[in-house]
């Protein structure tokens, strides 16, 4: 079946700039994006490029080329359900913060309603795609809620996990290594397969599009997060080692990265991984783990985890202990905000949790970062309280222990400390010189990234601290 009308349930990280380039790519195809959240729709449909709702490099170009020619961006969710061939489901897919599963399993809830809104609405047949990461098995879940509950029309699931990573989206979209098709090993379901290979074969080669079963294409976008998670614990456990014993973390990266069977991508020590995947994916898989009796494993995967919490942890006390063992009123400057360069989105950021420990331990956090917002870092920092069950007041007056700038300048001024949570490029061009001055001293530096210069940093003056360099 030839594609002419595909319609997107979820307009954020994903739904975005993968329907974007969908739409750049296939101009015979109408794309409509749908949400329930209407800012983030007018949002897409700024005129002004720089005010789209996801900030990703590329992106403006893409949307700008097919917004409005065969690209839409609507609140009206019926109407595009009912008038696509095709329907993605491209909704959020949090950890569960409520009842069974509480803080392992995924919450599928937004991902039920869109099945049950779309077997409502549709008075065609249609094929639903699973963009959003799910658990293995959740395609069958969908059938059997469309097939009970619709209007007697044919649904055919198939499951498109998707493997961006924020920051590359649109290079990771046109450039893609591989795009992972999984359907059922019917004739219906070989041909619902065959619809969506056409539309990625408009620009990716036949051998970059992989079929499979529905199960192993959605148990390998689990397997993938988990995977590149763990080449990063493995890597930030040797850090700590390498802080003990005088070897440098990167050296070593480099001298096993080499290996052609071990590859030098995803081994760059930090401060610890964030971002909305990595945690949430790696809980859903303990999880499922653990319902299919499998200890063990679930054990096994739930390290990268304990890991990464401990990594973030050692980040912050190392700053105390560095600062004499207290930062209770000292003003720690925090270099980036977001959970990588080149994005806005600060879900699960590292930065947050160690903010929480210094302000813990009674300090001042001065925050810089390109791309975030003030009303984002403390809506961040909100939420962490709120699910700790902090009470408003208590709220209220850690939140005033947050301060948010324009310039870095600013935010350095008269510090104790810089923190480099992010490794956004520009870090590395400022003069570093006049922030030293406008220090206290001593003037430390704990480069949670390790893209500083620390040798120029330390003829300056600076006390530099970076991830695994004894
Ligand atoms: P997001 O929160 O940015 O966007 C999800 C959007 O879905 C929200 O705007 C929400 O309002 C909307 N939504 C929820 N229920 C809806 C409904 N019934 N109808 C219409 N819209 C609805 O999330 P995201 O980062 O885009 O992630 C989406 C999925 O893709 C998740 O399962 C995630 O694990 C997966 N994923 C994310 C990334 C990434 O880099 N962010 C990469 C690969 C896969
Ligand atoms: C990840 C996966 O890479 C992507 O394939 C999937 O579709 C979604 O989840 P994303 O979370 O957007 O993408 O970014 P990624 O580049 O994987 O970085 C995740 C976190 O790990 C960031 O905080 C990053 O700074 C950190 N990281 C990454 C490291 O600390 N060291 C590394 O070597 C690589």
């Amino acid at each position: 079946m030839k594609i002419k009308n595909i319609c997107c349930l979820g307009a954020g990280y994903v739904g975005g700039p993968t329907m974007s380039v969908i739409a750049l790519k296939c101009p015979e195809i109408k794309v409509t994006v749908v949400d329930l959240n209407e800012s983030r729709i007018a949002a897409w449909n700024e005129e002004n490029l720089d005010n789209l709702p996801v900030y990703e490099p590329g992106l403006a170009e893409v949307v700008n080329e097919a917004r409005g020619r065969n690209l839409f961006f609507s609140t009206d969710v019926d109407s595009a359900i009912e008038a696509a061939d095709m329907i993605f489901i491209a909704v959020n897919t949090p950890t569960k913060n409520y009842g069974e599963g509480k803080g392992m399993a995924a919450d599928l809830k937004f991902v039920e309603l869109c099945a049950r809104q779309i077997a409502r609405i549709a008075k065609s047949d249609k094929i639903i795609v699973e963009k959003s990461t799910l658990p293995v098995r959740t395609a069958e879940t969908l059938q059997t809620i469309l097939d009970h509950t619709g209007n007697g029309y044919k649904f055919e699931v198939l499951s498109n996990p998707e493997f961006l990573a924020e920051g590359t989206a649109i290079n990771d979209l046109l450039n893609a290594d591989r795009v992972l098709i999984g359907g059922k090993q019917t004739e219906s379901g070989q041909k619902a397969i065959q619809s969506l290979v056409d539309i990625y074969a408009n620009w990716l080669s036949p051998k970059q599009i992989l079929t499979t079963n529905v199960w192993s294409s959605e148990l390998s976008k689990l397997t993938a997060n988990a995977f590149l998670a763990q080449r990063i614990s493995s890597i930030n456990a040797l850090s700590a080692l390498c802080e003990a014993t005088e070897a440098d973390v990167d050296e070593v990266a480099a001298a096993i990265g080499t290996d052609s069977r071990i590859g030098s991508k995803f081994l760059k020590a930090s401060v610890g991984f964030g971002g909305s995947c990595f945690q949430k994916d790696i809980l859903n898989l303990v999880y499922l783990c653990r319902y299919f009796n499998l200890p063990e494993v679930a054990n096994y995967w739930e390290q990268i985890i304990i890991l990464n919490d401990y990594q973030k942890y050692r980040f912050a006390k190392k700053i105390i202990t560095s600062l004499f063992n207290t930062v209770s009123g000292k003003k720690i400057t925090f270099l980036g905000w977001a959970f990588k360069k080149d994005t806005n989105d600060t879900r699960e950021s590292a930065s947050i949790y160690v903010a929480e420990h210094l302000i813990e331990d009674g300090a001042e956090i001065h925050v810089y970062d390109p791309k975030v917002s003030e009303q984002k870092i403390k809506a961040d920092m909100r939420y962490l309280w709120e699910e700790k069950g902090l009470t408003d007041q208590k709220i209220e007056s850690k939140l005033k222990q947050i301060f948010v700038y324009q310039s870095p300048l600013e935010a350095a001024h008269q510090a104790h400390a810089i923190a480099v949570l992010t490794e956004w490029d520009e870090f590395k061009t400022y003069d570093w010189n006049s922030i030293y001055i406008n220090m206290y001293k001593p003037a430390f530096v704990f480069d949670g990234r390790n893209i500083l210069d620390a040798e120029k940093l330390a003829s300056i003056g600076f006390q530099i601290k970076g991830i695994g360099k004894g």
